[in-house]
Formats: C-alpha cells, structure tokens, sequence
C-alpha cells in the first residue's frame, strides 16, 4: 500500500464536518484506516460511508466518552497511530462569545468545558493509548486568533491559547517516550458554518482583505495535519504551525513605499 498514511489508523474527531470531515476524506485518500468520531453521529457516518472509512460517536466533553472511543478503535484495529482533534462548537462560539466585559459566566464555562477540557481528554486517553505502543501522533487545533489580538471571542481565545500551551508542555511530557504533539492554527476557512459570512459581499472583502492569499478552503489545514500525523513529520513535536494564508504576518494590506516620503532621501 502507498500513500503519506498507508496502513495507519487514524481517528479524526469531529471529522463529522468542516475540517474534520475534509482531513477524514484526505486521510482514506492517503491510504489510512481512517475512523471519523463525532457528537453528531448522523453527520459522522454520512461522511465515513462517503469516503470509505469507520464512523464512532464522541463527545470530547466527556471524560468517558473519549476513553470509551480509544477502547472501541483499538477493539477494533488494535493500535492507533494518529489522531486529529478538531472538534468545536463553531456556531456556540460565533454566537454566543463576547469582549470578556460582556461575556457570561455560562458561555466561557462552555466553550473551555468544550475547547480545553475537550483537549485534555484527548490527550490523556490517545496518550495513554500511545505511551503503550511507544509510538504515536497527536494534532491538535487552536486559532490564528490566539496568537494575535482578535476583538469580541474573548473565551474562544483564551481556550484556544490554552490548547497551544498544551501542545508545548504535553508534547515535552510525551515525545521522550514516542508520542509527538503539535497544533494547527488556521485562521478564516470556508467551512460550512462560516459560509454564510463569505455570502455577504462587504463581509467577504473584510475578510479578504485580512489574507494576503484566497481564503482557504477546509482541506488546506487537513492537508497540514495530516502531514504532521505522518512519519514525514517524524521529527516535528511540540510546533504550533500557522496555516493562515498570510493572516499572522503583516498587520494589513498597506504598502509603506506609498505612505512614507522618500523623495528627499
Ligand atoms: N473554520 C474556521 O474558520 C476555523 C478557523 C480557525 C480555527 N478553526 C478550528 O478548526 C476546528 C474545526 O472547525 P470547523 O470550522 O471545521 O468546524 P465544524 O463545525 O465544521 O466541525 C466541527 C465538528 O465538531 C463536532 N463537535 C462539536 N462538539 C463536539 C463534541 N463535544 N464532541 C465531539 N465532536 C463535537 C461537530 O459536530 C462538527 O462535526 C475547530 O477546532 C475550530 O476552532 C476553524
């Protein structure tokens, strides 16, 4: 068999949509025995019948839930070699996230209930899992909002900043015995919640205006973990990589060359 992933069992949580769903159909493409996890089982299986891989129910909330899904996946394969965990309650944030001043109590508790939490589980279950087979690769899914300043998701980003420290000191703790952790951090991807903001023409060129490249569609940053979960990633642990189409590197489109006065120079 070839492919990046030929023969690996790779788990994509929340692979029932958006990224998850495109890097669980890149994963079959790339040769690996892929298992989509999800909340929503239906969304879950459409997408595993699809593309050829194992479709299993999580909810990354729960710390049951998540052993449960490493106990079903190695009943069932035996091993897991990777895991992409880029599960989230995209419309919990887009809706309810506020600037921290306006921000519920309930709303911050539910999205680091969700975002961190959710984390922790995942990489305490796959860990344990990966420390046994000496051997293993985690990617996990922050924001390039957590790496600059981003107005109004005040909970989103500090659960997210939390997700990138994690991947530093887990991935310290594991990598001597085998087991490699980095994060993605994509910034706007044309996923099917954050749609409907591209359909508004003004929206659409604010967005646009904050990448220096087209905005990405949800297979670009799957295609991203899915080389870190591969063993040409064999010595990347503990990266936090941007996948941003130019979003984290210039402050906005200005040319300086314009605005200075040179001529007297
Ligand atoms: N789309 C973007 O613009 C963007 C930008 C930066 C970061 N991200 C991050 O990328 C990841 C994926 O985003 P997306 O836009 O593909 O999202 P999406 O909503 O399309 O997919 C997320 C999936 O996670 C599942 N999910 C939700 N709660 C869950 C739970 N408790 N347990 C298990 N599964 C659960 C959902 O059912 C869904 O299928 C998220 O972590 C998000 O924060 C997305």
């Amino acid at each position: 068999m070839s492919g990046l992933l030929a023969g690996k069992v790779c788990l994509i949580v929340g692979g029932g949509s958006g990224i998850g769903a495109a890097a669980a159909r890149l994963a079959v493409r790339d040769g690996a025995k892929a298992i989509v996890a999800d909340i929503a089982e239906d969304a879950a299986g459409r997408v595993a019948a699809d593309c050829g891989a194992d479709a299993m129910t999580v909810d990354v909330r729960s710390s049951a839930s998540v052993k449960a899904l490493v106990e079903q996946a190695v009943a069932r394969y035996e091993r897991i070699d990777g895991v992409f965990h880029t599960a989230m309650s995209v419309p919990l944030v887009n809706k309810n996230d506020r600037r921290v001043t306006e921000l519920p109590e309930a709303i911050w508790e539910s999205i680091l209930s969700l975002v961190l939490t959710g984390t922790y589980h995942v990489c305490k279950y796959f860990g344990q899992q990966m420390l046994r087979q000496r051997v293993g690769s985690i990617v996990l899914t922050a924001t390039s909002d957590a790496l600059i300043g981003q107005a109004g998701i005040d909970a989103y980003t500090a659960a997210k900043g939390g997700v990138i420290a994690m991947t530093r000191s887990i991935a310290a703790g594991l990598s001597p015995e085998g087991v490699r952790v980095n994060a993605v951090c994509p910034s706007f991807v044309e996923t099917p919640h954050q749609r409907s903001f591209l359909d508004d023409p003004a929206m659409r060129s604010r967005i646009e205006a904050m990448h220096l490249m087209p905005i990405m569609t949800a297979e670009d940053p799957a295609e991203l973990a899915l080389f870190l979960l591969s063993d040409r990633a064999r010595y990347l642990t503990g990266g936090i990589y941007v996948c941003d189409a130019g979003y984290t590197s210039f402050k906005g489109r200005m040319d300086v060359l314009e605005i200075f006065d040179r001529t007297a120079d």
